[in-house]
């Protein structure tokens, strides 16, 4: 295990579309294990296999309750391995979001208010979740990573794009 570095935005790699992962093997284990310490040596609430530079459709994420961001509800530690996305319902809401790739930054985006999510743990077995709000947007922030996709892309007026530092009392906090 080992705390990778992160790409930054502006890497080829993090414009690519990531492939599916075909073996549940050790090697998946292995990138797993080093995507988790970067993450919590991060303090990031989700990251993406193509942030540490490997291009397959593998995403993690997490939120333990935190009194930083009291408004953000508790997501369980979750590995979703070629995951699948379907919105329920048109019904979009605005969220701030910052990304590890993109440091420094928030930015305030539209995403799908419910969500279904399928794909497979890490050892195959089938996950299928449906979900609303932040953890409804954590997971379409982190399967936009697979598709080459990074937030200031889904933004809507880039007014509300900032340095974290600058916007403070402006924005709701978020976690990374
Ligand atoms: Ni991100």
């Amino acid at each position: 295990m080992a705390v990778r570095p992160v790409l930054k935005m502006g890497e080829p790699l993090l414009g690519q579309v990531a492939a599916p992962v075909q073996r549940f093997d050790a090697q998946l284990a292995a990138l797993v294990a080093d995507m988790t310490e970067t993450m919590h040596a991060l303090n990031g609430a989700g990251l993406a296999a193509p942030q540490i530079g490997v291009s397959l459709r593998v995403v993690i994420f997490e939120i333990t309750s935190n009194p930083r961001y009291p408004d953000v509800p508790p997501i369980p530690f979750t590995v979703l391995v070629n995951p699948e996305l379907t919105a329920l319902g048109e019904e979009q809401e605005d969220g701030w979001e910052g990304c590890l790739s993109v440091p420094g930054l928030r930015g305030l985006v539209p995403r799908f208010t419910r969500l279904r999510y399928r794909g497979r743990d890490i050892e195959g077995a089938v996950i299928d979740r449906t979900v609303a709000g932040f953890h409804a947007r954590v997971v379409q922030h982190e399967v936009d990573h697979l598709d080459g996709i990074l937030y200031p892309q889904r933004m809507r007026d880039l007014r509300n794009f900032g340095f974290e530092d600058a916007l403070r009392g402006q924005v709701r906090p978020t976690p990374d």
